[in-house]
């Protein structure tokens, strides 16, 4: 199997850190727009293996896509993070560029590859990577939900004093404020988690999940990457193991969640074939009405990029 992660940035490089050590592929090559970059990035990772021993072999590239020619699966992390004060939206002109350069050229040496958006603002720009793919929208998706539920679940093991193993969640809609955790739909080794935790405090919990990015950029100056790059890693290994995994992905809705032509958080099945099925809860009216609001920020933003092609 291959697998290009492009974008050596944080995120990318600790995203093709953990296919290495998890020996999820055994060829992964990293690309990156800066001179040596990748080159380097992936050089230290490759000398790494003898010492926490695997054997994925991993190169760097400047930019050149023959080096990803064929490969099965492509993260593309490529765009500018956020500084404080910014909001995912505010790096849509810039990152809308950079992810259609991106794709047309992933598409021309790799037409199978299935494709995994991490760019901010990630709904958006996994349209944007869709749009210039012109492939089935089964093999274009985003990384949002991993990340936001992964943030979710760590938040309530420290909470509850017990494994993140043992907290199982889905959350939906976009990857921005208008996420929606399910707190119907989260247990505790199977102990629906309202019986463990009061109301107020789950609630608290959510909100600090909602803003989980921001918190991260607020300490750091810019956007989280062990999570991000390893949450995009565990959504390959779904693929290119065929695991048959469960997650909310950002996902091209045609009529489920009675929604036409958007790409948003649902939870779906991952394997060989990328999205094998958008999985369609049961929501209750509360919840609906939550999605439905998600939806609609996402669309904005989505419309926003729709008039810039417009007027291209
Ligand atoms: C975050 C960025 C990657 O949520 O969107 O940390």
């Amino acid at each position: 199997m291959k697998v290009t992660v492009v974008g050596a940035g944080n995120v990318g490089a600790t995203c093709a850190d953990v296919l290495a050590q998890r020996e999820i592929a055994n060829e992964i090559v990293l690309l990156d727009i800066k001179e040596g970059f990748a080159e380097g990035k992936a050089l230290d990772i490759w000398q790494k293996s003898p010492i926490n021993l695997y054997d994925s072999r991993t190169t760097g590239s400047t930019n050149d896509y023959s080096k990803t020619a064929n490969s099965d699966v492509v993260v593309i992390t490529s765009g500018l993070p956020r500084k404080p004060g910014m909001s995912r939206d505010d790096l849509i002109a810039t990152n809308a560029g950079i992810v259609k350069t991106v794709t047309e050229n992933i598409i021309q040496h790799s037409p199978d590859a299935i494709i995994i958006i991490v760019s901010n603002p990630l709904d958006v720009m996994t349209y944007c990577a869709y749009l210039n793919a012109k492939v089935d929208s089964s093999k274009v998706f985003g990384m949002a939900g991993v990340l936001d539920t992964a943030r979710y679940r760590a938040f309530l093991a420290a909470e509850l004093g017990v494994s993140p193993k043992d907290i199982q969640a889905v959350l939906m809609g976009g990857h921005g404020d208008t996420m929606v955790p399910l707190p119907r739909y989260t247990t505790v080794s199977g102990i629906p988690v309202t019986e463990l935790i009061s109301e107020e405090k789950l609630n608290e919990i959510i909100e600090r999940t909602k803003f989980g990015g921001g918190e991260i950029v607020k300490l750091l100056g810019t956007s989280a990457w062990y999570a991000p790059g390893a949450a995009a890693a565990q959504m390959v290994e779904a693929i290119v193991r065929d695991q048959k995994r469960i997650f909310p992905v950002c996902a091209w809705l045609n009529g489920e969640y009675g929604m036409k032509d958007i790409y948003l958080g649902v939870p779906v099945v991952l394997g060989k074939n990328g999205i094998e099925k958008i999985i369609e809860l049961q929501l209750n009216d509360a919840e609906k009405a939550l999605l439905e609001e998600s939806a609609v920020a996402v669309k904005s933003v989505m419309d926003v990029l729709d008039n810039m092609n417009a007027n291209a």
